[in-house]
């Protein structure tokens, strides 16, 4: 089933650089396979590259037509729709998906969603894996309990705030960005 999380396709170049160049010197430096989960139109994959020139990058996207941006734009990457996901990636991106934007025009991501899109990011990481999110509702940590929220805060706060699934406020300003699956 595909489950459509954010809905905004906002992207740019180097965005979240800064969280990529720290997860690489503290929790991840040679990834093999990286996922970019909710892609848009590329550019993530690109950056990420740039930081990890060895790894083999993919983007799943749920968008037809970012989606068809990206592939056209990155020929010698794999983008690929969520029916699609079924590999084993080292690394997971989710960057400003787990979330609704703005909020005040389509209120609050629902619970069920998010749920549904953290167990799916979960059957694609291999144990050991790293999670680096960030922007989301709700804490991955409320579905991946078994994940360990590691430090790594330095980028800033998120720009929507976590909140429990009934929809209250958790914490304003700085979330965790880096999650490690359990070995
Ligand atoms: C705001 S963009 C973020 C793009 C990129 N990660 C970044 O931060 O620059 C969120 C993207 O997630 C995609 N998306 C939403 N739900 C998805 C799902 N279940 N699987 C894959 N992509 C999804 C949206 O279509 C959208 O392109």
């Amino acid at each position: 089933m595909e489950i459509r999380v954010q809905t905004s396709t906002a992207t740019q170049h180097g965005r979240y650089l800064p969280i990529f160049i720290d997860a690489k010197a503290n929790y991840a430096s040679a990834p093999a396979r990286i996922l970019s989960f909710g892609c848009s139109t590329g550019v993530e994959t690109e950056t990420l590259s740039g930081v990890w020139p060895d790894a083999v990058i993919e983007g799943v996207e749920i968008n037809d037509e970012v989606r068809a941006m990206a592939i056209e734009t990155y020929p010698h990457r794999r983008f690929f729709p969520p029916s699609d996901l079924a590999g084993q990636y080292d690394l997971v991106t989710a960057m400003s998906v787990l979330c609704s934007w703005p909020e005040k025009s389509y209120g609050i991501l629902d619970y069920g969603i998010f749920v549904e899109a953290c167990k799916s990011i979960d059957r694609c990481l291999k144990p050991g894996g790293l999670l680096i999110c960030y922007n989301y509702t709700y804490s991955p940590l409320n579905v991946l309990t078994d994940y360990e929220a590691l430090p790594g805060n330095s980028y800033g706060p998120n720009y929507v705030a976590s909140r429990a699934p009934d929809g209250t406020n958790l914490r304003a300003f700085f979330s965790t960005v880096y999650f490690r699956k359990p070995s």
